[in-house]
This record gives C-alpha cells, sequence and structure tokens, in this order.
C-alpha cells in the first residue's frame, strides 16, 4: 500500500468522513469500508475487559532518563553507540531524553492523571554499577527507591524490568553478552536490585527482548556493539537464556515477595502457503523468536528453533547447562506490536537476514536469514502503516496470546509492550490539543481483540501502553513517537495527546465506549 492509501484508509478507521479522491468516495459511511486487519466498530464497542485489570503504560531508562553521566552512573552501550557518529538518525543522543531522572515527579503524577495502574520502567545497570561489576552505587540505587515510592504513592504498581539494553560498556569490553561470565555478574546486579528494592516491588522482568537485543546487537549489528557474527549472536542468546535463571534466582533470594517474569518480544508467526514447508519454518521462527527463552526457562531446553539439532557447540553449550537454565517463570510478559509471514528457506543458497533498518524488520530478504533456522520471514503490507513503518494487525494479538495460552497450559500473562508510531504534534487552532486519532484507533481495535482473548479464556492480567511518552527511539532517535503524551524536546513540555484522555477514560471503566 502506499503511503497516500495508507492516510486515507487510517483515518477511515479513525471514523473521518474523508475529504479527498484516494480511492473512496467523500461521505462514504465508514461502516461501509473495512481496513484489511481490522474488526468491526459494533464488535469494538462491545468489547469489556474485566475489574481489576491492570492498565498500564511501559519505558526504558535510556530512552527517557536522560541525566547519562550524573551521579556516579558509568557508561553504558548505548552512550557510546549513539555518540558515535552516524549511528542515530538525526545525530539525537538519549544523554537528556525526557529528563525522567528530573522529572519523574510530574510523570508519575500524569500517570496517576491518566487513571494508571501499573508502570513498566526499567533500571540502568550502569547507574547501580558503573562498570558492571562490584559494590552498589548509592545515588543509583536511592534514585529508583525514590521513583519507586513516587509510583506507590500515586497508587501505581512498580513492575520493574533489570535490563532494556544499557549493558554498561566496561563488560562490553570484556566481551559482551557472548561471554558467559556476564550470566553470573547480571545475576549479582539482580540481587543487589532485589535487596534494596524487593520490599516494594514484587513484579521482575530480567530481559526486555533477549531475542532481539542479541540477534540485532550480535548477529547483524544494527544495535550495539554492532557485532556481525552468527556465532555471536548465539553465544550471546545462550549467556542470556542462563543469566535469565540466575536473576530469578538471585531475585528471589533476596526478597521473599518477589514474583519473576518476562518482557519478551512476540510476533505471531503466519505460514506463507499451507504447504508443510512453510508451517514448520512458522514453528522455527516461533520457537527462535518468541519462545527460545521462555521455553529454556520454563523446561531446560531450548525449542526446535534450528533445522535439525540446536548447534550446541557454537552456542557454547555444556553439559549441566539445561539444569543452570531451567527457572519456570511465575507470569508470562510479552510484547505485540506486528506480525510475520514466513516462508522455508531450507533451499536457499544465500543467507544474509537482508537489511535492518535499526528496527528488527527484514527490509528485503533475498534468502533465509541464517543456514541454522532457515526461514524467511516478512512483515506483511496487507494492513495499514503506522508512520514507524509497521503493519497495524490487530487480530495479531488474539492469534498470539490464545497461542501462548494454549502452549503454556494457560500461564498468567501480562502484556508488556504495544503501541504505535506517528509522529502528530500540538495542533495551533485547537489550543495545542493532539489529536492523534490515528493512534487511538489502532488502540480501540487492539484491545478489542485482547478483550476477545481474555473472553476465550486467556488469563491476561495487565496492558502496558508503549510508551507513557515519546521518547528516544534507539537508532532512529526522535524520528519516531509513540507516547500517548507529547514531549517538546526544547523544553520537555509533556501534552497529553488525545489518545491519552482515551487510555485514561477505558483504564477507568474497562470498556470503549468512552
Ligand atoms: C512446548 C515446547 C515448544 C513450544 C513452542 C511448548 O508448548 O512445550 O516444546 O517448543 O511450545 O511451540
Ligand atoms: C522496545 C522499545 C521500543 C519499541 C518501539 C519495543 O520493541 O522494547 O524499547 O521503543 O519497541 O520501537
Amino acid at each position: 500500500m502506499n503511503r497516500r492509501k495508507f492516510v486515507t484508509s487510517s483515518l477511515a478507521a479513525a471514523g473521518c468522513t474523508l475529504l479527498g479522491n484516494a480511492g473512496i468516495a467523500v461521505d462514504t459511511p465508514v461502516s461501509a469500508y473495512q481496513v484489511p486487519g481490522s474488526i468491526p466498530s459494533s464488535a469494538v464497542q462491545q468489547a469489556r475487559f474485566p475489574n481489576g485489570f491492570l492498565w498500564g503504560t511501559a519505558t526504558a531508562a535510556y530512552q527517557v532518563e536522560g541525566a547519562w553521566n550524573e551521579d556516579g552512573k558509568g557508561e553504558s552501550i548505548w552512550d557510546r553507540f549513539a555518540h558515535t557518529v552516524g549511528k542515530v538518525k538525526g545525530g539525537t543522543t538519549g544523554d537528556v531524553a525526557c529528563d525522567q531522572y528530573h522529572l519523574y515527579p510530574q510523570d508519575m503524577a500524569l500517570t496517576k492523571r491518566l487513571n494508571q495502574k501499573s508502570y513498566r520502567f526499567s533500571v540502568s545497570w550502569p547507574r547501580i554499577q558503573p562498570s558492571g561489576t562490584g559494590v552498589p552505587n548509592v545515588k543509583g540505587i536511592d534514585h529508583y527507591s525514590r521513583l519507586v515510592d513516587a509510583m506507590l504513592e500515586n497508587g501505581i504498581r512498580p513492575f520493574c524490568t533489570l535490563y532494556h539494553w544499557d549493558l554498561p560498556q566496561a563488560l562490553e569490553d570484556r566481551g559482551g553478552w557472548p561471554n558467559r561470565d556476564l550470566a553470573g555478574y547480571y545475576a549479582e546486579y539482580a540481587g543487589i536490585l532485589a535487596k534494596y528494592l524487593g520490599d516494594r516491588i514484587t513484579v521482575w522482568a530480567p530481559f526486555n527482548m533477549p531475542w532481539s537485543f542479541t540477534y540485532m546487537g550480535y548477529g547483524v549489528g544494527a544495535f550495539p556493539p554492532g557485532r556481525t557474527n552468527y556465532g555471536d549472536f548465539l553465544k550471546a542468546a545462550h549467556t542470556v537464556a542462563l543469566a535469565q535463571a540466575e536473576a530469578l534466582r538471585s531475585i528471589k533470594a533476596a526478597s521473599s515477595k518477589a514474583t519473576v517474569g518476562s518482557a519478551y518480544g512476540m510476533c505471531p508467526a503466519y505460514p506463507k502457503t499451507e504447504s508443510e514447508a512453510d508451517r514448520a519454518a512458522a514453528a522455527r521462527y516461533h520457537a527462535m523468536n518468541n519462545v527460545f527463552f521462555l521455553e529454556a526457562a520454563m523446561h531446560g531446553q531450548y525449542p526446535k528453533a534450528f533445522v535439525g539439532e540446536p548447534p550446541y557447540e557454537l552456542m557454547g553449550f555444556k553439559p549441566g547447562d539445561e539444569k543452570l537454565m531451567h527457572a519456570p517463570l511465575d507470569w508470562v510478559g510479552f510484547h505485540y506490536y506486528t506480525r510475520r509471514v514466513v516462508s522455508d528457506a531450507s533451499k536457499a543458497s544465500s543467507f544474509g537476514g537482508g537489511n535492518f533498518g535499526g528496527t528488527e524488520i527484514e527490509a528485503d530478504p533475498a534468502g533465509g536469514r541464517d543456514p541454522y533456522t532457515r526461514f524467511r520471514a516478512v512483515m506483511p503490507t496487507e494492513g495499514p502503516l503506522t508512520e514507524s513503518g509497521l503493519e497495524v494487525w490487530p487480530r495479531g494479538i488474539y492469534d498470539l496470546v490464545t497461542q501462548i495460552s494454549r502452549e503454556y497450559d494457560r500461564p498468567i500473562i501480562e502484556i508488556t509492550e504495544s503501541g504505535c508510531g506517528y509522529l502528530d504534534g500540538p495542533y495551533e487552532k485547537e489550543n495545542g490539543r493532539v489529536p492523534d486519532v490515528r493512534r487511538i484507533e489502532f488502540f480501540r481495535q487492539e484491545l478489542a481483540e485482547l478483550a476477545r482473548a481474555v473472553a476465550d479464556g486467556a488469563r491476561v492480567r495487565s496492558f502496558h501502553a508503549w510508551s507513557l511518552l515519546d521518547n528516544f527511539e534507539w537508532a532512529n532517535g526522535h524520528c519516531e513517537r509513540y507516547g500517548l503524551i507529547y514531549v517538546d524536546y526544547r523544553d520537555q513540555k509533556r501534552t497529553i495527546k488525545d489518545s491519552g484522555l482515551w487510555y485514561a477514560r477505558v483504564s477507568a471503566s474497562n470498556r470503549w465506549d468512552v
């Protein structure tokens, strides 16, 4: 779909009358035209969530905090990456970001104003241990302690992600995640957090999107440290699976109230054709990208992600590791943004994974992704694309949630992130309001599909919109905006977008027709 058509259909989905000539007659009632992947508005209207459902938002330390070198914080790999010319679009860095390190009282007050019950934030490891090991930096601990108190004072559940990609640079200098020693360092860090914050935090997720930061960082080099070595990716992934389990154990040893889950990135995988080969390829995608670390934790084994046996030697897998990585989670957390269509690449002769432009989407996958998993995964463009370039496909969350629920015997599920990038800003003629109708429509549709999964028996207890506020969007810098709150980076002024006002009403009422 070209951009014009996409904007038009997004507007139609948002209930606007069309002014243009882009394929649909002016004044066509919205109901007469249904965007691919969307659901009828009558179904949306009827959607309900159970009482006590935890409405939330999510952020990550490097994306919002700023204060990159204050109060004894060490350098992270993202500091190094963003300070390297040419790595981040527009030359932006996270040095200041949303300045939440200083503005958190205001942000937690806004969170309360949006009727939120859960805030998923991450801790910056180099604030706690500037060089990745050793005695904790008291000022770093104090910061998070105050942040957690601010949440509790506002009636918000603190959901702590221990690692959202900002590895202490000193540990990268020791080999980074492919170095197995990091599992032990990480467990020590996790224990420190649980010791100082575990009296107030009960919900912990060790890693945000472990497949993404290991693959993008070590396999294809779009994220720091920018390596392009498949063996390094596999070793990093294995260290992270060990670290996840070690962290679970050290968190629980330090805090009797702790529950530990996850914040995996997942995309439902649809086979390209009904052929057995494509169905098997989609299953390998699911195993590699969605449940690799979940399966390691739950069952102490890797799922069938590879054609044939896992390349254990390349992974640095040692006898007994299956026991070390086995650490059943108390609940399962994952994100949903978009879907994949997957086909078999067993016979492909060229591998390389296509081009990655700062997100994990393969721009032009020529052959298969790699010679081990031998599949080709593409993001379809049947549904409208957001301005961040992801296909909107509400049905995907229903399929994904019901699949995980089925495969893991109805675990408690937390949706740790979901959202969309649109650039809408304050509109002068409307007193500075931010009328981001496409974001409202994205959430309306998606949440109606999630409600359907709940009605069908999935035990989903929370939903965290990405994000509370516009923030530093990794390699895309400030070129993408995902917030329910608009941030003016010139003066840090926050403006609640129309989607934020809408989400606040949904959160208060558990229904959509608000
Ligand atoms: C099974 C695993 C499998 C996973 C992914 C789980 O239910 O226990 O063996 O790898 O689903 O399909
Ligand atoms: C990541 C966020 C990121 C968002 C939007 C998620 O997968 O966890 O850090 O900002 O996607 O791209």
